[in-house]
């Protein structure tokens, strides 16, 4: 019990250093898919309002279970595997399945950090002919895509339908993603890491039309249409005042808070570096793992036969 009470007091602590969260999308609060159920415009229960999705019942849809989440998050139990299937209709010729925050709250206002990780199996795989909507507003002022110029293979993120970042959207890899968005100046930034590697700032703010009523940011996925099964994931769900929250999780593995240092680019802006050398006695990263960039601060140097490429100079380099 005393440990227990020292363990919860560190977690505080470390949060308090961070942002606060204002909502939290935590599956935690679902013991089991059908608890989403419970939500209805006449009982407006939970962390959720779940109504946009196709004709079947609620499994067909949504599962949850250790494996759909970043493992490197101890906080959650279970992610939360959505599937968009030929199905999926709602109220529109689009294929959808969408969870929508449940909130008193104004996810609306000053500076706000919107935090989610989304990671799809090798099954199941999203279609890359069709265009993606994923994690959005319904003004769409700013959200991730798939299937769309210049990269369709990529997730790519988008301020007013532009293009600004993106990465080969990897089976197996979590992209843990934050939109650094502020009500107030109007403008969004982008916040980015795989695995257990902590955010960094990987686009800096630009204007936009920020807006929200609080409930129309859309976590899920909507397809443009007539697709197969695709299975996608989605886990570390949650809203917080600044300063941003980097660590994945609950305070586990890297800094509570950093602010990018400006001036230190850790890889040299070459597209590719060839320091793959095997006698490198530091820390190497691995497949995937980040190996540069603004304000990165962990190994450079890639495990063996893994390259350190240039994905978004100077803001993010990838071990691939
Ligand atoms: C949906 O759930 C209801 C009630 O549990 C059940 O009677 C029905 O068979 C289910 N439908 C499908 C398509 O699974
Ligand atoms: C598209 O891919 C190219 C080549 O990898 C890359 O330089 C560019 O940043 C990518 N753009 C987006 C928006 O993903
Ligand atoms: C971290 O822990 C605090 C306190 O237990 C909790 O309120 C918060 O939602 C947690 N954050 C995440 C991302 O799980």
């Amino acid at each position: 019990m005393a440990l227990l009470t020292w363990v919860t007091l560190g977690l505080y602590t470390l949060s308090c250093k961070a942002g606060t969260t204002i909502w939290s999308g935590s599956f935690n609060a679902y013991p089991t898919v059908s608890a989403f159920d419970l939500w209805s415009w006449g009982n407006e229960v939970g962390e959720y309002q779940w109504y946009i999705h196709g004709t079947q019942n609620t499994s067909h849809y949504l599962a949850l279970g250790p494996s759909y989440k970043n493992p490197a998050d101890t906080s959650e139990t279970n992610g939360l595997k959505l599937t968009v299937d030929a199905t999926s209709t709602w109220n529109s010729q689009f294929e959808r399945t969408e969870l929508i925050p449940q909130t008193t709250q104004n996810l609306g206002t000053g500076n706000l950090f919107y935090h989610f990780t989304i990671s799809h199996p090798s099954t199941n795989l999203p279609d890359s002919t069709i265009e993606h909507q994923i994690c959005f507003f319904e003004s769409h002022f700013t959200e991730l895509k798939y299937g769309v110029a210049p990269n369709a293979t990529y997730l790519t993120w988008m301020v007013q339908e532009v293009p600004y970042w993106g990465m080969p959207f990897t089976p197996g890899v979590f992209f843990n993603i934050a939109y650094d968005i502020d009500f107030s100046a109007q403008t969004v930034g982008l916040w980015a890491s795989t695995g257990s590697n902590p955010l960094v700032k990987v686009v800096q703010n630009v204007p936009a039309s920020a807006s929200t009523n609080s409930e129309d940011w859309h976590l899920g996925v909507l397809r443009l249409v007539n697709g197969g099964t695709e299975d996608w994931y989605f886990s570390g769900v949650y809203i917080e005042t600044g300063p941003i929250t980097t660590s994945v999780g609950n305070g586990t593995g890297g800094s509570t808070t950093t602010t990018p240092a400006s001036s230190s680019t850790s890889v040299s802006s070459s597209t590719t570096t060839s320091s793959t050398t095997t006698t490198a006695t530091g820390p190497t990263q691995t497949h995937y793992g980040q190996c540069g960039g603004t304000g990165y601060t962990g190994p450079t140097v890639c495990q063996s036969p893994y390259t350190c490429t240039s994905i978004s100079p100077p803001y993010y380099y990838q071990c691939l």
